[in-house]
């Protein structure tokens, strides 16, 4: 594993915080990172407060994410907000590209493999919370395995989105009759946290983690996160976690930058959500999307590279950001694992690597991790 990063460190920001945010129709001011609305004589806003105040800490944090990034001397923006409605149902159809081969790899080691992941989980009582649920196709095949082989559990999505969680549970009730889903909107962790404390006398949790969403950042954040998944559970529990592989870099930049222009429409979507939810001004025709592989890394970066000298307006921050010709933004980083890796991640945090499953091609891997004694925080 890589020791040292090439990754840019937040930078302080250079400016301050503009003290007031606009939305559409509201002017917002901004205290300690509160927005409380300017006009609260507004007859509508007194009825709308709740729902506006929540979506505008979402607004905020966008807001605040993009100023933080584009201070910083190697522009990026955080991957999270690369999913607005519009770009998870991009993503959705990259999970469906011939050349992007990790959800179709983790569907057959699901098919071929779920019924001895069975094993590890038969005679105890378990609480399945799957973390980041995504559209459920994967979690079905698996849910599904597992309830023909008699494996007693309850089943926990946890996200931040309530219209994510909402599909899936209909695909799951539908899908999985019988399966008990009652699903969490929270942060990942906090929620896992409460389940963890509030479970019955011998339940144990087994955490799903698929996808290669534990590669979306850098590497000392894998080690950060496992290390507190680790704090979250007693020994005993599991974890499955799905790894991408390291392969032919040809290969990666393929899935990463698609012959159809799926991916290149995914990544510059974030330009347009910009444009629509901050006020930004971004010519998408002035950036390019490009996906490359950093060996020293080990990981995939994906960039929207500015086409000229040109500066954008961000109304929402009340300030404008200068792009240079040929300077990226970096939007995605996707680490790539060996099985070495892999089972060294897993006993440095207070884990034992119990199984570990591949398609055949040897494309993907899920690990499955038992929560070990050993391990003092
Ligand atoms: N984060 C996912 C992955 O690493 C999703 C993804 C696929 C992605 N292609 C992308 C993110 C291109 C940004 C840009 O596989």
């Amino acid at each position: 594993m890589p020791s040292s990063l090439d990754l840019p460190r937040k930078s302080a920001p250079v400016r301050d915080f503009p003290s007031q945010v606009r939305t559409f129709d509201h002017v917002w001011k901004i205290e300690e990172d509160q927005l409380t609305p300017m006009r609260t004589d507004d007859a509508s806003l007194g009825s709308a407060a709740l729902n506006v105040n929540k979506i505008d800490r979402e607004l905020f944090d966008f807001a605040r994410d993009v100023r933080d990034g584009f201070s910083a001397p190697l522009k990026f923006i955080p991957s999270r907000w690369l999913y607005d409605e519009r770009g998870s149902s991009l993503f959705s159809q990259i999970t469906r590209l011939p050349e992007y081969y990790p959800t179709e790899r983790e569907l057959e080691i699901f098919s071929t493999h779920a019924s001895s992941m069975a094993k590890a989980l038969l005679g105890s009582n378990w609480k399945v919370v799957e973390l980041g649920a995504g559209d459920g196709r994967k979690t079905e095949i698996l849910l599904r395995s597992w309830q023909r082989s008699e494996v007693q559990f309850s089943y926990v999505p946890v996200d931040v989105s309530p219209s994510a969680l909402e599909e899936l549970c209909k695909r799951i009730n539908t899908g999985c009759p019988g399966v008990r889903a009652r699903p969490r909107v929270g942060e990942n962790l906090s929620v896992l946290r409460e389940l963890s404390d509030a479970r019955i006398r011998g339940e144990k949790i087994c955490v799903l983690f698929m996808g290669s969403s534990i590669g979306n950042c850098a590497w000392e954040d894998v080690e950060n996160f496992l290390s507190e998944l680790r704090a979250t559970l007693l020994p005993g529990d599991l974890a499955l976690i799905g790894f991408d592989l390291i392969k032919d870099s040809k290969r990666l930049i393929q899935a990463y930058d698609d012959s159809q222009g799926v991916t290149r429409d995914f990544n510059l979507n974030l330009l347009r959500r910009m444009n629509r939810e901050l006020g930004a001004n971004f010519d998408l025709d002035q950036f390019r999307h490009e996906a490359s592989w950093n060996p020293g890394l080990s990981g995939m970066e994906s960039w929207l590279v500015s086409l000229r000298d040109q500066m954008v307006d961000i109304r929402a921050l009340n300030t404008s950001f200068k792009f240079r010709r040929w300077e990226p933004i970096r939007t995605e980083i996707s680490l790539k694992f060996s099985p070495e890796v892999i089972d060294d991640l897993a006993c440095a945090n207070g884990f034992a690597p119990l199984a570990r499953y591949e398609d055949r091609a040897g494309d993907f891997t899920d690990a499955i991790w038992e929560a070990t004694d050993a391990f003092w925080m």
